[in-house]
C-alpha cells in the first residue's frame, strides 16, 4: 500500500441492514437542510447489502500534507474495489454532494480530522451484466517525456 510515512491515515465502517436506512434518513436530513427535496435519497443506499464507507483520518504530520494522506486513503479504497472486484463482487464507488454534510458526518461518528470519500457498494453481478472490456486508453494523451 502506498503510504508515506507509514501513517495508516485511513479507516472503514461497514453499513448492512437497517445501518443503510439510516444512511438514507441522513441523505435525505442534508439534502432538505439544503433546501432540496429528494425523497429518493432514502432508498439508494439499499441498492447494494453492504456499504464500505471510506475515511480518510489525518494523522499529525511534519512531512506527510493532509492530501497525501487523501491519497493514501484514496488508494485503499482503490484496491479494495479492484480485490472485491477480482472476488466475484460487484463494486461501485459513489460519493455525491453530502459526504461533507453534517448530518452525514455525524451518522459515521467522523472527528474534526476525518473525511468521507464515499463508499464502495458491494453486492452480487446479475448473470449477463459484468461490464465488458472498457474502451482502450491511448497512453500518448497521459504521458509526456522531460
Ligand atoms: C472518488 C469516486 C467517487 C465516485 N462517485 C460516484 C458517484 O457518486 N456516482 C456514480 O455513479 N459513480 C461514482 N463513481 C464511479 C465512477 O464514475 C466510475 O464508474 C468508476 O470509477 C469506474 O470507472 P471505469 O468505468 O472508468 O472503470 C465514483 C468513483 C470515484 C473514484
Amino acid at each position: 500500500m502506498a503510504d508515506h510515512g507509514a501513517l495508516r491515515p485511513w479507516r472503514l465502517v461497514e453499513l448492512r441492514g437497517e445501518a443503510r436506512q439510516r444512511l438514507g434518513d441522513s441523505l435525505v436530513a442534508a439534502s432538505a437542510a439544503r433546501g432540496i427535496t429528494n425523497s429518493h435519497l432514502a432508498t439508494k443506499p439499499s441498492r447494494a447489502e453492504l456499504l464500505l464507507a471510506i475515511v480518510s483520518v489525518t494523522k499529525p504530520s511534519l512531512k506527510v500534507p493532509a492530501w497525501e494522506q487523501d491519497a493514501t486513503a484514496a488508494g485503499v479504497a482503490h484496491v479494495l474495489s479492484l480485490l472485491l472486484d477480482e472476488a466475484g463482487w460487484g463494486v461501485m464507488w459513489r460519493s455525491g454532494p453530502f459526504v461533507d454534510a453534517s448530518e452525514v458526518r455525524e451518522l459515521h461518528g467522523l472527528r474534526e480530522n476525518e473525511r468521507l470519500l464515499g463508499w464502495l457498494y458491494v453486492g452480487g453481478v446479475p448473470d449477463g451484466t459484468r461490464d465488458g472490456p472498457k474502451l482502450p486508453v491511448d497512453p500518448g494523451a497521459f504521458l509526456t517525456a522531460l
